[in-house]
Formats: structure tokens, C-alpha cells, sequence
């Protein structure tokens, strides 16, 4: 009889029983067999007598205290329980573990024939016995003992020692000097091509820098190594915080859960996140791995130097530090851009989340696998309520924060409320009522009502804020809202009232609140959530021409490309509840999305966002039961109605400009907006033949994909021809194959499912490696809804088939893709029962892990 997994709860937090200040780690690697020896001093904090040590997946070949062999001990699944201790002692432990045989990518594995490991968020536990908590802080010293065909023997801080021994064996000596917890703790061993560089600091220190790459990629990794130097640079600039050790080390495998991890000093990234040259990565592609190194980096102050006390605080670091990686972004490229991002990523992914069955406060109360709670709401709303603390206090109050916040708690692990606490102190400002953002779930609504009165030039609004039903806390938020007022020619209304914080930000902290503003001398339009300054939904009921005419005159960028999302919504709202009508393309609209091309914005990326609609998901979040087929073809008719209406200036515009291929912002712009241009002209009449194989065949990875995804969507009759092109032409590098991967998921017709079981026989295609399946099978359930909701359930059986394949093979992978189908209650009821079918079907295979335990035990009871 199999024991259903135990949750663990917030409320039940003790602190750990013993205090260890120092490890000694020996390993001995060897793929079938690595001896571990761990030496540490454990002092009793309460003066036990006996210890209970966490160890997973570990056989023990030795055990002794102060020296001497102890019989006095116990071991099961998940513990090694000593007894009858003294107060202090020095524990001695030997564990033996086969790396080759380890597919979970946690603990100590083998990717590609490199050695690495993966400690976040229990992986610790596969290597030795240990306090695996984030709490137990300690310095490590590490020795690597390796065959001469593992030249680089890596761990972190500081070398201190190397030599060779016998047998062809050699070892290399680590010292890291700051305390960390078990989950920082990392080791590498294998052949690498290594990029060096260094980078002064402001205080004058020299560091050096390296990036280990597979053989044969030292031409991937300067993109990687400049972002490193920009990180470093920005965080001295901005956060005043300098790097502390005298070496950083970065080390790329292509096997690897997910983007990237912090190890002190010693980073482990996913390969997708270092890689890239121009024949090989897209613009995009650039920028996330920026932004990758970015927050990998910035956790060393955030999430190293100051930690978590338990795992249920996970967000004191993502959040903090998603928070610092997209300032990061923003203050080196487009402001606006970086935040339609963020704002996309939230209605995308977490809205949904919020409002399904896995929800959960960003800082969760109940968890049964750590490894599910690496979400959307941890790190993504996690990011949002930092920056409304930010909205809030200001950049010199957030920074005053920050800086008190590690006066107080550096080499510390601490609570979410340690940091708001720190913000509140250091600032005056009183954040009792913000906490509740750190318990509260689901997406609250922001109802809005107003009024003009025009005897007494007053203009009123009135919120009120309204929760999600399953949310138990039902009172209210503390929230900034940033409004701005325009004018009937489009000029901004200067706002004076009391309560209005940096002429645009009100503070809603009522369930109801109504705010007056007078000498308003004709009846304003109002841009609310300007910047999104809230992760809320807004329910106001905008007008075709308000809208309009916040898309047209709205100060910031951001606020007219919400406008536009708006008025697209409408649309398509509109069409969905009347089928019967031809959908037609607002006059309004319609001029408007022509006047952006008479007067283009000064930045063309931010124009190709401009004529881009809301996707799928984030269109169906307006809908109590999705309306599958209704909204996929309301996207369709939307999607060929503007191409028809901007199939002049697009063209125009496609064929009068030039771009150089460089990774210019210029040439990145007018690239987004070419691309944008080919996929909109490739669903009107116009021959796109030329276009199509132009870019197809072109050198820059940006424009070749942009070739191919057109005609995919389209279903022009080149597709075919040169999606097998680009196989013949990319067949050697796995990571370019993705891209080839993920477009063949998004394919609209119905053998699109029979494609991709054929697929899985691909040369390229490897269910063990997570970026395969993610870019195959992930794209296909996130991102072709027409397919993946086909009422024949063939879809949701693909799913649930690979899944069953996982479930063994590396749970934590298919934990991942299975959020397709959690949210069955938001379908029809022949959907719901397809879909439960395959949730029951997975609920009851043999040996069910934990992390999919917890998902489908959610989702069915
Ligand atoms: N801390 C990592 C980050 O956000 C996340 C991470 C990397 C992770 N690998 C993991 C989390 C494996 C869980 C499991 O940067
Ligand atoms: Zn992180």
C-alpha cells in the first residue's frame, strides 16, 4: 500500500533543531558510483539528543560520530535518524549515489556526459544527508576528485588547492567563504570550451568571469558574458550592490529543468539561456537570456546574501527578483516593451492560474512538492506586488527599503514580512493592510463607476474591489492605482486632490471608494490601471470611442497599447455573442489602427505590438465556459479583418524598408514590425511567394522564423517546403530544432496530432530532454487551443500519454506540461468529461509522483 503524500504547512514552521556552521563535502565521482563523504559539526540548539537528517535516494556506507562508528541509527525513504547524541558532535557520513541513473535532474546527474547538479529546491537531499532546508546556513569547503577526462572539476567560491592523483585521477579543492543554504550548493565536472573575461568593480576589486560551453560553442557565448558585465554594472548603478566573491562562473547543459539557478558563484544554466549567435538565435532569444543572466545575478544579493527561512517564502527571492530583472530590462532597453511583456505573461499564464485549481497566495500555505510552486504566481504576481510597493514609496523609498532591509538581514534566512517590514521602517509608511497580498489568491476585480457633473465641474469615480469566491480573505486590498484624465482634444487633465500620490497614483484601501476631482470643466476620459498598476481585472465600461481615444492621445505607450487590447476584446466579445453576423471591423477602430501607420510611433517594435490581439488564453479568461470554437474563429476573423484593412501600409512598409541585420534596437524594431507585416500580409490575397522564401533563406534567425511561422498560420501552400528546409538546414543543433519543434505543434489542420506522434521518432526529438518535450508537446497544449480542444480528445490523450512517460522518467518535467488540463471546469461538458477522463486515467498509474500527485488530487477533489 502506497501512502498518499503528506502536505506540509506554513503555520507549522520550527526552526531546525541544530546549527551547523561548516561543511566539509569529498566526492568521488564515477557515473554508476560516487562516493560522498560530508564531515560536519552539529550543535543542538535545544539540547537534543537525537537528529533527524534529510536523504533521498542515498545508500549509506559509513557513519561515524566525534570518530567513532554509531550503531545508534535509523534509515527510511526520506530520513537517516540518529540517537543518543551529546549536544555537539562531529558527524562523518558516506552515501553512495549513480548520477548515470538519475533522470529527475535533481541532486547530482549526468547531462550530455557532464556531471552537474540541481539542489533547488530539495535536490541536496539525493546527494548526501543533510539539513536540506533553507534555513540551516553554513560555509562549505568541497573537494572533487575526477578522471583526467573530466578536465574542469567546478564548485563554489573560491579554488583553493589542486593536484593529480592515481589511476589517472586529479582533484580540485573549493572554499566558499559565505554561508548558504544546502539549495545554493552546486558542483560541475566535465569537458567544457571556457570564455574568460573580468570585470572591475566600483570599488575597485577585479572579478573574473568565465563561461563554460559543450565543445564547439565558445562562439555562443560572448552574447552571455556582455550581459554578465551589464548585470553587474546595473545592479552597482541602480541597487548600489556590488558582487562579493572573486569569481563568477556560469556553466551551460543542455539537460535541465528549468531556465537557470543561482548557485553561489557557480550558476547552472539550461543551454536554451546562454547560447546564441545571429544565425542561430532570435531577437527575442537575445533578450531573454539578458534578462536570464540579469536575474541569475541579481539573486546573489537577492536570495544568496539574504535567503528564505523556508520554502513557503519562496517569493522574498523570485518575486524580489523578477521585480530587479525587468528594471533591469527596462532601464537598458524599452520601458513600455519590457511591461507589455510582463502584463502579457500575467493574463497569459497567471490569471489562469489564479483562477483555476492550483491557485495559491504568492506566498503558499500549503504545499505537498516545493517543485510545484516554482509558478507564475510566485515569481510573475510575486514581481507585481514589489513593484506596487515601488509604486507606493517611490524609486528613494524603495531604495531606502532595500538598503535597510540588508542592514538588518544580510546572511540571514527571512520572511516575506522581514521585507516588507524593512520597506515600511525605513519609509514611515504603514504596509500592515498591503501584506494581505502575501495571503490572498484569485484575481481581484477593480469595479469601476463614474460620473461627470457639469453645474459643479466635478468629475466622480467610484471603485470598489471585489474578490475571487474561493478566496478566503474577503477584505479589502491596499492598492495603487495610477489614472490618468484626457481631455476632449487628447490633452492631460492635471489632477489635484489630496489623496493623489505623484499626480497619478490613487490608494484604494476600501471595499468602496469614490474619488472627487473638481475644476474638471467638461466630462474626462479616463485611463485607469495606467501601467498596470495593479494585478487586477478592470471593469469598466469603456466606450468603442473612449477607448479610441485613449489609444489615440494616452501619455504613455503603455496605456495606448491597452487601449488597443481593449478595443480588440470588444471585438471579439462582440462576435462571439452574436455568431449570426459577419464580423466587422469597427469604423473607429479602424481608423485609429490606420492612423498609427499615417503618424508611425517613434519605436516600430512598439507599433508591431500595437496591431498584435490579445492570444487565446488571455481572451478566454473573460468567460465563465471557454467558448472553444467560437473564440478560435473570432480570432481568426479578427485576425484576417486588420490585414485586409492595413494590407497597403503594410506592404508599403515591407517592402520600403531596410534593416541591416545588426542587434541594433533600430534594426530589432523594424525586423518585429517586417515580421508582424509578413504574417498579416500572408493571410490576405496578396503574393507573399517571394517574401516568404526571401526571409526563409536568409541568414538572420529572426527573419527566417518569422518566414516560417507566416506561412505555418497561414497554411500557405510553402509551408511544407520550407519547414523541411530548415530541417535539412538545422538537423545538427538541437536548440535551433526547438523553434522547428515548436512551430510543427502549432500547425491548425487535424493531422497536426498525427504529425507530432510522429515527431517522437524524429533524430532530434528525446522525451528525456526537457526542452524537446516542452517545445514539442508544451507549445502544442499552451498554444494550439483548435487542437488541443479537439472534441474527438485526441489532444488531451497526447497529453496524458507523454505525461504517463514522464511520470518516472523526470516528475518534475511532467508536473509541468500537465496545466493544460487542470483547468477542465472551464469547459463544456463534453470537454470536462474528456479531459477528467485523462486526469483519472494519470491518477491511478503505479508509482504516481508526488508533483503530479498534488496537481491532479487538486484539480479532481
Ligand atoms: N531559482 C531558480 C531561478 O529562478 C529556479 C530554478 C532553477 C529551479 N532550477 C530549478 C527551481 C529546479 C526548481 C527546480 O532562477
Ligand atoms: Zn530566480
Amino acid at each position: 500500500m502506497t501512502q498518499k503524500p503528506q502536505a506540509k504547512f506554513l503555520k507549522d514552521y520550527q526552526p531546525p533543531s541544530h546549527q551547523v556552521d561548516h561543511i566539509d563535502l569529498n566526492f568521488d565521482l564515477s557515473p554508476k558510483k560516487t562516493v560522498v563523504t560530508a564531515k560536519y559539526q552539529l550543535t543542538a540548539n535545544d539540547h537534543q539528543t537525537s537528529v533527524e537528517l534529510d536523504g533521498v535516494d542515498l545508500k549509506l556506507i559509513s557513519l561515524k560520530v566525534n570518530g567513532q562508528a554509531h550503531n545508534e541509527y535509523e534509515v527510511t525513504d526520506t530520513k537517516l535518524i540518529i540517537a543518543n547524541l551529546p549536544s555537539k558532535f562531529e558527524l562523518e557520513v558516506g552515501t553512495e549515489i549513480a548520477p548515470e541513473l538519475n533522470t529527475s535532474l535533481e541532486g547530482l546527474y549526468l547531462s550530455d556526459g557532464a556531471y552537474c547538479t540541481q539542489c533547488e529546491a530539495e535536490g541536496f537531499r539525493k546527494i548526501t544527508y543533510f539539513f536540506d532546508r533553507p534555513d540551516v546556513l553554513a560555509t562549505y569547503a568541497v573537494t572533487v576528485i575526477g578522471d583526467s577526462s573530466f578536465p574542469y572539476l567546478l564548485s563554489n567560491g573560491n579554488k583553493v588547492d589542486e593536484g593529480t592523483l592515481e589511476n589517472g585521477k586529479h582533484f580540485v579543492k573549493w572554499e566558499d567563504p559565505f554561508k548558504k543554504p544546502s539549495y545554493l550548493f552546486a558542483l560541475v565536472a566535465g569537458e567544457f570550451d571556457l570564455l574568460v573575461d573580468s570585470f572591475k568593480t566600483k570599488s575597485g576589486r577585479d572579478v573574473k568571469l568565465q563561461i563554460f560551453v559543450d565543445k564547439g560553442n565558445l562562439s555562443k557565448a560572448p552574447h552571455a558574458m556582455e550581459s554578465l558585465k551589464k548585470s553587474m554594472k546595473w545592479d552597482e548603478e541602480r541597487f548600489d550592490l556590488e558582487y562579493d566573491l572573486d569569481i563568477y562562473m556560469i556553466v551551460a547543459v543542455d539537460f535541465f529543468n528549468m531556465g537557470a539557478m543561482e548557485n553561489k558563484g557557480l550558476n547552472v544554466f539550461n543551454s536554451a539561456c546562454v547560447l546564441a549567435n545571429q544565425e542561430t538565435a532570435t531577437d527575442r532569444d537575445y533578450h531573454v537570456i539578458e534578462s536570464i543572466v540579469g536575474h541569475e545575478y541579481f539573486h546573489n544579493w537577492t536570495g544568496n546574501r539574504v535567503t528564505c527561512r523556508d520554502w513557503f517564502q519562496l517569493s522574498l527571492k523570485e518575486g524580489l527578483t523578477v521585480f530587479r530583472d525587468q528594471e533591469f530590462s527596462s532601464d537598458l532597453g524599452s520601458r513600455a516593451l519590457n511591461r507589455i511583456d510582463a502584463v502579457n505573461a500575467m493574463r497569459t499564464h497567471q490569471f489562469a492560474e489564479d483562477a483555476g485549481p492550483m491557485a495559491h497566495p504568492i506566498r503558499p500555505e500549503k504545499v505537498i512538492e516545493m517543485n510545484n510552486f516554482y509558478t507564475v504566481t510566485v515569481y510573475n504576481k510575486g514581481a507585481e506586488v514589489i513593484r506596487m510597493m515601488h509604486t507606493l514609496l517611490g524609486e528613494s523609498g524603495f531604495q531606502q527599503g532595500m538598503k535597510l532591509y540588508f542592514e538588518r538581514h544580510d546572511g540571514q534566512a527571512v520572511t516575506c514580512d522581514d521585507f516588507v517590514n524593512s520597506m515600511a521602517d525605513a519609509t514611515g509608511t504603514d504596509l500592515s493592510q498591503f501584506k494581505l497580498w502575501y495571503s490572498q489568491f484569485g484575481t481581484p476585480k477593480l469595479k469601476v463607476r463614474t460620473q461627470y457633473n457639469e453645474n459643479q465641474c466635478q468629475y466622480q469615480v467610484e471603485i470598489e474591489q471585489v474578490h475571487a469566491e474561493q478566496d478566503p480573505i474577503q477584505s479589502p486590498l491596499h492598492i495603487p492605482v495610477a489614472i490618468e484624465l484626457l481631455d476632449g482634444e487628447g490633452g492631460k487633465i492635471d489632477i489635484e486632490h489630496p489623496e493623489v500620490r505623484q499626480g497619478r497614483v490613487i490608494e484604494l484601501k476600501e471595499e468602496i471608494q469614490t474619488f472627487t476631482f473638481s475644476d474638471i470643466s467638461e466630462e474626462p476620459t479616463l485611463v485607469l490601471l495606467e501601467d498596470f498598476s495593479a494585478p487586477c481585472i478592470l471593469e469598466y465600461d469603456y466606450s468603442t470611442t473612449q477607448l479610441c481615444h485613449i489609444a489615440m492621445f494616452a501619455t504613455s505607450d503603455y496605456a495606448r497599447w491597452e487601449a488597443l487590447q481593449q478595443l480588440y476584446t470588444q471585438q471579439i466579445r462582440e462576435y462571439v455573442a452574436d455568431q449570426k453576423h459577419e464580423f466587422v471591423l469597427s469604423q473607429e477602430l479602424s481608423a485609429v489602427l490606420l492612423s498609427l501607420f499615417d503618424n508611425k510611433p517613434k519605436d516600430l517594435a512598439i507599433l508591431a505590438e500595437y496591431i498584435t490581439i490579445p492570444n487565446f488564453d488571455t481572451l478566454s479568461a473573460g468567460y465563465a465556459q471557454v467558448p472553444v470554437e467560437a473564440l478560435c474563429k473570432a480570432i481568426d476573423e479578427l485576425e484576417s479583418q486588420i490585414a485586409q484593412l492595413l494590407q497597403g501600409v503594410l506592404k508599403a512598409f515591407y517592402n520600403e524598408t531596410q534593416e541591416s541585420g545588426s542587434l541594433s534596437a533600430t534594426d530589432v524594431a523594424v525586423r518585429a514590425l517586417k515580421n508582424r507585416s509578413l504574417y498579416y500580409l500572408s493571410l490576405t490575397g496578396e503574393d507573399v511567394m517571394a517574401s516568404l522564401n526571401a526571409q526563409a533563406s536568409s541568414a538572420n534567425m529572426t527573419n527566417k522564423l518569422g518566414a516560417l511561422r507566416s506561412a505555418v498560420n497561414a497554411e500557405h501552400r510553402l509551408a511544407d517546403e520550407l519547414m523541411d528546409n530548415f530541417d535539412k538546414q538545422w538537423n545538427h543543433d538541437l536548440l535551433v530544432m526547438d523553434k522547428w519543434f515548436a512551430l510543427q505543434a502549432t500547425k491548425k489542420a487535424d493531422a497536426c496530432i498525427d504529425n507530432i506522434l510522429s515527431l517522437y521518432e524524429h533524430p532530434c526529438f528525446d522525451k528525456s530532454n526537457p526542452n524537446r518535450v516542452r517545445a514539442l508537446v508544451g507549445t502544442f497544449a499552451r498554444t494550439n487551443p483548435k487542437q488541443f480542444h479537439r472534441e474527438d480528445g485526441a489532444g488531451y490523450k497526447l497529453l496524458a500519454d507523454l505525461i504517463c512517460e514522464l511520470n518516472q522518467l523526470n516528475p518534475q518535467n511532467a508536473s509541468r506540461i500537465i496545466t493544460p488540463l487542470l483547468s477542465f471546469k472551464r469547459f463544456d461538458e463534453k470537454r470536462q468529461g474528456l479531459m477528467k477522463a485523462q486526469l483519472e486515467r494519470l491518477s491511478s498509474i503505479e508509482n504516481l509522483s508526488d508533483d503530479l500527485f498534488e496537481k491532479i488530487d487538486k484539480a479532481l477533489n
